[in-house]
């Protein structure tokens, strides 16, 4: 599959289906992206357009590139549109039933062969897949949110997943300039295991007064070398959703590392969700999702 220009859909126009678009328009897919929401959808487009139009202002996309990347994107509210694709990437609510339902769906629009990628942080692949009448097609692919910086993407095997659905996604991975790492259908795959309970940790630390977001931050950068302290990435993750992932990992694993913090419970309580509503640890001038 590596070079071949393929058709790509993406559901779920939120945070990381408008990130995962940005990953496909780059690498010269063509990208439909999907949502039930008509409104959802039109801030997923301009979220991709507003990245693109950045990286051109940065020097890290000429013009052209940028523009060639937008025209490749695509978005629509009729499921029936995403008939021609080759691999659909499935990144909407964190909702077992409702994945399980729309890859169902999927089932009568695309061609057997279509992959189906759900982008599932929490919910085991084998349950997502059997939603779909094929699920040897299946295959848990987890993108790092910010998913157009970040490049590792998790590859997970659901129980029934054939070696052909395994091979062709590594391979597309590869288009997409990812790095792949294989694990298993398990609660957090690897790096929810270790990021969630250090995350936790650091709001832990801010709670207790030993130092403030800006400090955090910056002794996180200056120390361990991520690309981004805890409190900005968090508020790229969404207040909500560390919240949820957060809370499910310790229903599934019983460890009480993974119990969010109850600052998490305020800022969620308080609307402060992070860049999507303009505030979280810190303030914003917008509400773009992430930047270039
Ligand atoms: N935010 C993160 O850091 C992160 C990281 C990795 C994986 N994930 C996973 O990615 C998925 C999406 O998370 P998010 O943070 O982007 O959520 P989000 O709330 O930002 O976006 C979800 C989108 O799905 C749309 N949607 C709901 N039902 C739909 C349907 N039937 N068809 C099409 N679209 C539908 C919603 O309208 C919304 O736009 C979840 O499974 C989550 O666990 C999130």
């Amino acid at each position: 599959m590596s070079g071949q220009q393929r058709t790509v859909a993406v559901l779920g126009a939120g945070t990381m289906g408008s990130g995962i678009a940005i990953v496909m328009v780059r690498a010269g897919h063509r990208t439909v992206l999907f949502d039930v929401s008509e409104e959802g959808l039109a801030r997923g487009i301009d979220t991709v357009n507003g990245f693109l139009d950045n990286s051109a202002r940065l020097g890290k996309l000429t013009a052209e590139q940028a523009a060639e990347a937008k025209a490749l994107l695509v978005g629509t509210t009729d499921l029936a549109d995403l008939g021609p694709s080759d691999v659909v990437v499935e990144a909407v609510w964190e909702d077992l039933a409702l994945k399980k339902d729309v890859f169902g769906q999927l089932d009568d629009v695309v061609s057997d062969r279509t992959l189906f990628h759900t982008n599932t942080s929490t919910l085991s692949v084998t349950g997502v897949a059997s939603g779909s009448r094929l699920p040897e097609r299946v295959v848990g692919t987890h993108y790092c949110n910010p998913a157009p910086l970040m490049k590792l993407v998790e590859v997970a095997n659901g129980r029934h997943t054939a070696s052909w659905a395994t091979e062709a996604t590594l391979e597309f991975m590869t288009s997409l300039g990812k790095t792949s790492v294989i694990t298993k259908d398990r609660p957090g795959f690897i790096v929810n295991r270790f990021l969630i309970p250090w995350e936790n940790s650091c709001i832990n630390a801010l709670e207790a007064g030993l130092g403030t977001v800006e400090s955090i931050d910056t002794a996180v950068l200056g120390s361990v070398g991520h690309p981004m302290g805890p409190f900005r990435l968090l508020d790229i993750v969404g207040m909500d959703i560390h919240q949820q992932v957060a809370t499910r990992l310790y229903e599934q694993l019983r460890d009480p590392r993974f119990f969010p913090p109850p600052m998490v419970d305020r800022m969620v309580a308080s609307g402060d969700l992070g860049r999507k509503t303009g505030r979280g640890f810190y303030e914003y001038g917008d509400t773009k999702l992430f930047g270039s």
